[in-house]
């Protein structure tokens, strides 16, 4: 297995751009996931790994070796498209494949692809065409079986929730652009951007937006003339469109407390419920809280907002201000 280094990879159709600038590393044996929505440019990354694309510039390094303008034949890449099963397949592995139904010839590629051990597996969307039961069984299948053969793997997907169920680290695409690269807690917990912070989780971070200056070593900011405690910052902000962003688990119901909103509905989930609120300003919250509190629309009702979770981001930039949450981490 071999490490895959991705440097400053673009790539245009005519006068478009589908890549740009891309720079990531797979590390040996990671499970590596590129996510984002659709005609981001994952599809088109992996076909220049795969060398089934050319890139127009940059390189692509595997195990060390350039190989940014080998043929795909000469890259030892194994590159798996839709995958439907990948169970109990040894008795079909040497069979002639014209024989099988294409859920098994899409097994036996997998199988036959495993049995090679080639450098890397590049798979894209494998689970695309099953239904939401089945899909999960396979991300645990899938997940397991690289704990067991640790191949280098990296794997296409746009559906954030298989790539937080199974990835060691995530590259978040959007218009040809890597986003963010980190683990999965890293995205969740300290999203680089307002898309970052939007496109992972269900539901997705809520968003306060207000006018305000921020400095460093501020511990709170004002918003609606509350003063709401965040994570110290470690820069500071002209007075200019800010951004306060907080997840739904980290937002609770305190009738008494001074950060006011209404409750506009609730959505039982059993466990929990999704209450979604208006703030005075007018911005759309949504809370998740315990499935046993009463709630009705219309009630009046304070939110506590938990200090060490809360992002800030730049309304016009859509960037994440850095805070005391980016210590030691990675960012960006
Ligand atoms: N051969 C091509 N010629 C022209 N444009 C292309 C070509 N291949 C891809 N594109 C464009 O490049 C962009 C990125 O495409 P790509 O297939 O990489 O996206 P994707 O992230 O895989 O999307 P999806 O989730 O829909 O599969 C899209 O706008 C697509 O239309
Ligand atoms: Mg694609």
């Amino acid at each position: 297995m071999a490490e895959i280094r991705i440097e400053h990879l673009h790539k245009a159709f005519g006068g478009f751009t589908a890549v740009r600038d891309s720079t990531f590393t797979v590390p040996d044996g990671d499970f590596f996931c590129l996510l984002g929505p659709s005609g981001c440019g994952k599809t088109t990354t992996l076909r220049m790994i795969a060398g089934l694309e050319l890139p127009t510039s940059g390189r692509i390094l595997l195990g060390g070796d350039d190989v940014s303008f080998r043929r795909a034949s000469q890259r030892d890449i194994a590159f798996v498209f839709q995958l439907f099963g990948i169970l109990r397949i040894t008795h079909l592995l040497d069979r002639p494949v014209a024989g099988l139904s294409s859920g098994d010839r899409q097994r036996v590629a997998l199988g036959r692809a495993i049995v090679r051990e080639p450098l890397a597996f590049l798979l894209d969307e494998p689970l695309g065409a099953l239904d939401a039961e089945f899909r999960e069984v396979m991300c645990g299948e899938l997940r397991a079986l690289h704990d067991r053969l640790h191949a280098t793997t990296v794997y296409v997907t746009h559906d954030q929730l298989e790539a937080m169920s199974m990835a060691d680290t995530i590259a978040l695409m959007n218009g040809g652009v890597i986003e963010q690269q980190g683990t999965p807690e890293d995205i969740y917990d300290r999203p680089a951007s307002l898309f970052a912070a939007d496109f992972i989780g269900s539901p997705p971070m809520s968003f306060v937006p207000f006018r305000g200056r921020v400095a460093p070593g501020d511990s709170s900011v004002r918003v609606g003339g509350v003063d709401i405690a965040l994570p110290q910052l470690r820069e500071g902000s002209i007075d200019t469109d800010l951004v306060l962003g907080v997840r739904p688990e980290n937002i609770a119901l305190a009738p008494d407390a001074p950060f006011r909103a209404e409750v506009i509905d609730a959505e039982y989930l059993g466990t929990t419920q999704i209450v979604t609120l208006a703030t005075a300003s007018g911005a759309s919250v949504k809370a998740r809280i315990a499935a046993d509190i009463r709630v009705q629309p219309g009630e009046h009702t304070g939110l506590t907002l938990r200090p060490a979770k809360l992002s800030l981001f730049d309304q016009r930039s859509g960037r994440a201000l850095r805070t005391a949450l980016h210590d030691g981490a990675a960012h960006g």
